[in-house]
């Protein structure tokens, strides 16, 4: 996170003073650096050059429109895996060619909205969903264009959650079954197989489970292409991990360096779907201490203005996140801290048993790689409103999502009742 760094004791984003940002905009607030978006996504085209990459942003990293645009910008594509998600690519600016769209529930609605839009094309995760978009395609006097996403029965070695590539998970169609799903493909005029797709998880910075899933995967491609199918992409998903704590620090050429003559060996383009890697070490939450306790045996607690609606994965996966002070230029006493928020849920902490300076009131902390899953997973619990997002450039910074209010918490559910119709 070299663009979060800290300056004579000061928390600085780029050039500017996360202080700054806190006295402006108040908190909790996600402050997120351009240069670091930019600069990942940049690292990942040059270091998968050879393979000729088409990299789709997985919006569900993190999905604010101002992000998205940037990505954009930079030629990135789009990995969506809702309808919402495509509107949010589209709304953005994205090109319909550029965008995927997986997910094992793609209703009817989607898969029109998809096709109409032009999409590149579906990952598609069952034999029933591949009857379904044929079919849909097939009434609209269309044929769209698919990859299969197969579930290689690889571990990737990160947290249970995250594991997507094991057969026991939903995901993908079992590769002992993908032949026979291939040759049915005769039966469904309404699609053509451009490509193989895989995703095996998340947050992994384990070097081999990529590469052992693409030699299972690249073996499928040659014989789909030896059965006529003109596969133009190899789609290996996201899953790069980052260093949160002390997982190894895995630079998008380190990847490269297992996966690019897997797949040049194929002439197919290297299609991926990254998100964490390009987000997650791209934004800190900003939060404020409201208070600090001591409970019955001893322990101290931090109670922060974030809570876990603002950010949830160290409740969801226990995940670590960096805690420290955005003013450390006083040296101070050292205590051990539960740090939490004010949500009425035993599960809601950024982190326990940490060793921090001595905060009090008012001092801002700086919760760190905040920026993949933490707006995006961000919900209302306990009627909290979602924080803003700040976007920093240089020396400047904007608001990109101003904060939600009161008013905006019940703005859906406005009127006189009743207001609603009712149903018997
Ligand atoms: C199909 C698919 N592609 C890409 C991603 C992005 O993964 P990551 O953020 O680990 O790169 C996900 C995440 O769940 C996914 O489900």
């Amino acid at each position: 996170m070299e663009q979060f760094a800290y300056k004579n004791g000061h928390l600085v984003c780029e050039n500017v003073a996360a202080s700054k940002i806190a006295d402006k905009v108040g908190t909790p607030t996600y402050v997120y650096s351009r240069d670091a978006l930019v600069s990942r996504l940049r690292d990942l085209k040059k270091a998968f050059a050879p393979v000729k990459p088409l990299i789709c942003y997985s919006i569900k990293a993190c999905s604010n429109q101002n992000i998205i645009k940037l990505m954009a910008r930079e030629g990135s594509g789009f990995d969506v895996v809702s309808g919402g998600e495509l509107y949010r690519a589209l709304q953005a600016g994205a090109k319909p060619g550029k965008i995927v769209f997986a997910g094992v529930g793609k209703t009817d609605k989607e898969i029109r909205d998809a096709i109409k839009t032009g999409i590149l094309m579906f990952n598609v995760e069952s034999e029933a969903e591949l009857a379904r978009i044929s079919a849909v395609a097939c009434r609209m006097k269309k044929v769209a264009d698919i990859a299969f996403r197969i579930n290689p029965d690889v571990d990737p070695k990160t947290h249970r959650y995250m594991s997507t590539g094991k057969k026991e998970t939903k995901f993908g169609i079992d590769l002992a079954r993908a032949e026979q799903v291939v040759d049915s493909l005769s039966d469904h005029p309404g699609v053509a197989l451009r490509g193989i797709h895989m995703h095996i998880g998340s947050q992994i910075t384990d070097l081999k489970p990529h590469a052992k899933a693409l030699r299972k995967i690249v073996r499928l491609v040659e014989k789909c292409k030896s059965m006529g199918h003109d596969i133009k992409y190899i789609n290996m998903g996201g899953g790069f991990g980052i260093t949160y704590k002390n997982e190894p620090s895995r630079t998008a050429k380190d990847f490269a360096r297992q996966i690019v003559p897997i797949v040049r060996k194929t002439g197919c383009r290297l299609l991926m779907e990254p998100g964490r890697f390009i987000v997650g070490n791209s934004a800190i939450l900003l939060t404020k201490v409201v208070y600090t306790k001591k409970a019955g045996d001893g322990r101290s607690f931090v109670i922060c203005d974030a809570a876990m609606n603002d950010l949830i994965r160290p409740t969801l996966y226990e995940a670590y996140h960096h805690i420290w002070p955005v003013d450390s230029s006083n040296s101070k006493p050292e205590i051990l801290a539960d740090i939490v928020g004010p949500i009425c849920e035993t599960g809601d902490f950024f982190g326990k048993e940490r060793q921090i300076p001595v905060v009090d009131k008012d001092d801002l902390l700086a919760i760190f790689s905040a920026g993949a899953y933490g707006m995006t997973m961000s919900s209302n619990y306990n009627s909290r409103p979602r924080p803003c997002e700040v976007l920093v450039s240089g020396s400047t910074f904007q608001v990109i999502r101003r904060r939600e209010t009161y008013a905006d918490l019940i703005a859906k559910e406005k009127g006189r009742l009743p207001t609603y119709k009712s149903y018997r």
